[in-house]
């Protein structure tokens, strides 16, 4: 359920300004110099000039101070330059993250590709060592006061309402990189129940001049059991540094409400699943058998499962959402879902397409998400559809144009209004669906199915749009290729402001 976005609250304080290190205005002593000072002995150690003797070793000892003060000055200033440099480099608010790594990497690494692997090497290392960019904005903390962003979904009590959608993270390699960048929800994935390769590269195409991209990835992914074990090792080390055994994190002992997935307060992790490519989309119940394999695997580390249903790189996928055998799978996965040996069972979401926007095939979809008892949608996803994508008055360059036409799902901001469109659509029929099954059962009135929203959402005006339409979350993708590390924050931020405004 979307918060009360309109809530007063305080406004950002302050905008970011990184510390200047002191600079030392006296005259700093070269190395060769210090080392001449410091270590000089007195001129003359004759006993027979005491006096000057014992004013040359004053002298000595005045000089010997100097020479330490002036190391200690030196060495100070060195290690609070670092230290500021370190403060501003790992905060997502520096200008570094936009304007420098994103155009950087698109300038070193053609291959969209291999700069998302550099991208996501490099943050998982900076990790490992505590260097990797996080977010130290105050103001959107679970423990901050009437935190304007905060927003119940499925019973959690979630920091903010901004998420990170799959493909960015597609084997759970960096989820807590991702959550320190300030999204209260991490969906990794898609992950098919075997590994597989996905189709032949080059398979990810940019158009930076409408800030877009096209990929036919195929649902690469290391498998589900590759995965469940990497997921493992992370719920085994987070509750470790919790004084807790992976048992109790079930068990919900001592968790004190954490979610069992994410492992962090007010954070949500979703873990995606897709059916194998070679696995034939007629025989619904082979990819049924598929869906239950990855939940079997996947289930007891997620808070939510989100069925994928909706790439369009994988032949047949997208025929799963008619509504009887989108029914027939959603409903296989909620009962496995149901056997996960957890206290807190996983929520399960299906996530849709775009493209299939007729009125019909929505309520098929609706029609399938009641029946089947899943807890929501996940609204969006690449689109095949190619009009409208570039905006009047801007030109794209050959290259462009030539991966604008490749085949594969294009993402960016031009996708926002079909989102948009489509998020108040679903959140009409799932609603009426509600009101009309739940008088006709007189079983009360049923809960409301959650929305979340991706496709196209760049900015803190977009974010606040797709909410106030219906969504308890939007998701992003696309927008932090071009963004940067600071896309969450930077948004966030807009959001805060927009509400202030209003409020005022
Ligand atoms: C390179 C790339 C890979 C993606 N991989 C997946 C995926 O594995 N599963 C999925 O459901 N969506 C995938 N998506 C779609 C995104 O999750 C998102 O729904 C879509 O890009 C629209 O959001 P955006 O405009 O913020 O990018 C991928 C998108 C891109 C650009």
């Amino acid at each position: 359920m979307a918060a009360p976005y309109l809530r007063a609250r305080q406004s950002l304080t302050s905008a970011f300004r990184p510390r200047i290190a002191p600079r030392i205005v006296s005259q700093r002593p070269s190395f060769w110099a210090l080392g001449n000072t410091a270590f000089r002995r007195p001129a003359s150690t004759d006993s027979s000039s005491s006096s000057s003797s014992s004013s040359s070793s004053s002298s000595g000892t005045d000089s010997l101070f100097l020479a330490r003060l002036r190391v200690f000055l030196f060495g100070g200033s060195i290690a609070a330059s670092l230290y500021v440099a370190y403060y501003y480099v790992t905060d997502t608010r520096a200008s570094v993250h936009r304007w420098l790594v994103p155009p950087f990497l698109r300038l070193v690494f053609p291959d969209a590709e291999e700069a998302h692997h550099v991208g996501t090497t490099a943050l998982k290392t900076l990790y490992s060592l505590n260097l990797h960019p996080r977010e130290r904005t105050a103001g959107t903390n679970l423990e901050t006061p009437g935190n304007p962003l905060a927003v119940t979904v499925f019973g959690t009590e979630l920091r903010n309402p901004i998420g990170i959608s799959a493909g960015l993270d597609k084997d759970a390699d960096i989820p807590d990189v991702l959550f320190d960048l300030g999204a209260a929800v991490v969906e990794v994935g898609g992950c098919t129940p075997l590994p597989q390769e996905g189709n032949p590269k080059p398979r990810v195409f940019r158009i930076p001049s409408v800030d877009g991209m096209v990929n036919r990835y195929g649902l690469n992914s290391r498998g589900a059991d590759a995965m469940a074990a990497r997921l493992r090792d992370r719920m085994r080390k987070l509750a470790r540094d919790l004084g807790l055994t992976e048992r109790d994190v079930f068990d919900g002992e001592g968790t004190d409400g954490i979610p069992p997935g994410s492992m962090q307060p007010g954070r949500l992790l979703l873990v995606q699943i897709a059916k194998n490519k070679t696995t034939n989309e007629r025989d619904v119940k082979a990819v049924i058998g598929d869906y239950v394999r990855c939940v079997d695997r996947l289930a007891p580390y997620a808070d939510v499962l989100v069925v994928n249903v909706s790439s369009p790189n994988t032949p047949g996928l997208r025929d799963l959402q008619a509504t009887e055998p989108l029914t027939r799978l959603l409903s296989a996965v909620v009962e496995e879902a149901k056997k996960v040996d957890r206290k807190q069972k996983p929520r399960v979401m299906v996530k849709v397409s775009p493209d299939e926007d007729d009125e019909t095939q929505m309520e098929g979809v609706v029609q399938a998400v009641w029946l089947s008892g899943v807890d929501g949608v996940i609204v969006g996803n690449t689109t095949k559809r190619r009009e409208g994508v570039v905006p009047q008055g801007v030109r794209l360059s050959a290259k462009e144009q030539r991966a604008l036409m490749e085949e594969g799902g294009f993402s960016g901001p031009a996708q926002f209004d079909q989102t948009l469109k489509l998020v108040g659509k679903y959140r009409k029929l799932l609603d009426a669906y509600s009101l009309q099954s739940s008088s006709e059962s007189d079983a009360g009135a049923a809960t409301q199915k959650v929305i979340f929203a991706t496709g196209g959402i760049t900015n803190g005006d977009q974010a606040l749009r797709v909410l106030n339409a219906g969504a308890s979350v939007a998701m992003i993708y696309t927008g932090m290729v071009y963004g940067g590390a600071g896309t969450v924050t930077r948004i966030k931020s807009e959001m805060i402001d927009k509400l202030s405004v209003k409020a005022a």
